[in-house]
């Protein structure tokens, strides 16, 4: 995947710089060529010297070379690189490159950078945390960049093990990732639900359902590993369900309401909306303050329909926009699809039946036919992983269409 490929390596200030050896080494392995641009901070902690030997190529350091004065074209490297990797990335560099500070080689680089750009923090815990750094990174993101860390992304709620580089080896396997799929969603926003909805009875108890969320977590890295921006609507799901891409931007909900005002806020700035959530449709009229006590014999809940979500965003859905629904049926599975798709205005229906085995709620896999007005087309059982890709492959194709 990295055959052949041009990797300008950015590497300043941080003790983790020594690890930028690890990088280049295996890069060139796999057949990449790497120019390294590092900072003056960089250069403290590691010589040109080893990395020029390592890279067999002098190392831009300076807007002139030393030894003859010639100008290093930094428009040029921007030009010829197929990616960019800052590894390490300290937080003053973060910053820099957030706010357009060109004061060395590496950062005029980044701004005449044409090719996508891969960033791999390093600093200590308390800098990562900072408000600063998070803002900085937001901000990488917003252009376009891609964070590169171990674990979780850094949206997610726990900071433990921040701030560390992640690992050479991984770091190489996201760029040859990266080669590998294409980002066929780049510059797409996408407004995905997940989960089920609870809605409350009185303070301990409510009506929920049995979705786990894995097929909207399964389809909110697909699209966000294309290069799309996710919002990611998630009900109550397990504390063990984390987003890994940074891409991802996750919005925890409860209910069905608040999964609605949320839906109906973000859609009209999405290219498209995958409804993958298991919404309630009704939920108790009134909410007890206090726990409801065992009287009498019977017990009756009233309860009053829910916004329907997918129907508002049909409503509301633009020229250009894609719409797309489930349909987890259990009995004239593509009729109810059908009535389905065109209630809410959806572009096709992924529909998935109970009687399937494999399918539905609560697995690691799926069994899917995703129709549309015109078609029906069935797919085997597969991964959610691998269901989300035959998903997002026909999002993709309605969105070519739709240039
Ligand atoms: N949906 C939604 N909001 C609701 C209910 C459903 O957005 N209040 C979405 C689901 O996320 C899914 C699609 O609509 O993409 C179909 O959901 P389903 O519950 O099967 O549809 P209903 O219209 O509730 O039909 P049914 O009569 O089968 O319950």
């Amino acid at each position: 995947m990295l055959q052949g490929k041009k990797i300008v390596l950015g590497i300043t200030g941080s003790i983790a710089a020594y690890k930028s050896c690890l990088i280049i080494r295996q890069l060139i392995k796999k057949g990449a060529e790497v120019q390294v641009v590092i900072t003056p901070a960089g250069k403290e902690f590691i010589t040109p010297i080893t990395l020029s030997a390592l890279t067999h190529k002098p190392v831009i350091s300076e807007f002139f070379s030393q030894r003859d004065g010639t100008w290093n074209s930094h428009v040029d490297i921007g030009l010829w690189a197929d990616a960019m990797l800052i590894a390490p990335a300290t937080a003053s560099t973060i910053g820099k490159m957030a706010n357009g500070i060109a004061d060395n080689m590496l950062i005029t680089t980044y701004l005449s950078m044409k090719a996508p750009v891969f960033v791999a923090p390093a600093m200590d815990l308390d800098m990562y945390a900072h408000p600063s750094t998070q803002k900085n990174l937001q901000t990488l993101l917003s252009y376009g960049n891609h964070i590169i860390e171990p674990g979780t992304g850094f949206l997610a709620s726990t900071l433990e093990g921040k701030g560390r580089m992640e690992e050479p080896e991984n770091i190489v396997a996201q760029l040859e990732s990266f080669f590998a799929k294409g980002e066929t969603m780049r510059g797409k926003k996408v407004l995905i639900t997940a989960g089920p909805t609870y809605e409350k009875i009185d303070p301990v108890r409510f009506i929920g359902n049995y979705s786990s969320g894995k097929m909207g977590f399964a389809l909110a890295e697909e699209c966000a590993s294309r290069g799309a921006e996710v919002e990611f609507v998630c009900g109550p799901v397990s504390s063990s369900m984390k987003t890994q891409n940074p891409r991802i931007h996750r919005i925890d909900v409860e209910s069905a309401k608040q999964m609605y005002a949320v839906c109906v806020e973000k859609y009209p700035q999405m290219d498209s909306a995958i409804l993958c959530a298991a919404v309630a449709d009704f939920t108790p009229d009134n909410v007890a303050d206090q726990k409801i006590k065992r009287t009498g014999d019977d017990m009756i809940i009233r309860l009053t329909p829910n916004p329907d979500i997918a129907a508002s965003l049909g409503k509301m859905k633009k020229e250009g926009q894609q719409l797309v629904g489930f349909a987890l049926e259990t009995n004239d599975e593509e009729s109810n699809a059908q009535g389905k798709l065109k209630r809410k205005n959806f572009d096709f229906i992924v529909l998935n039946s109970l009687n399937d085995k494999g399918a539905g709620f609560r697995t690691d896999t799926n069994k899917i036919t995703i129709i549309t007005a015109e078609s029906k087309e069935e797919f085997p059982l597969k991964s959610k992983a691998d269901v989300a890709k035959d998903i997002v492959n026909k999002l993709v194709a309605l969105q070519t269409c739709n240039k």
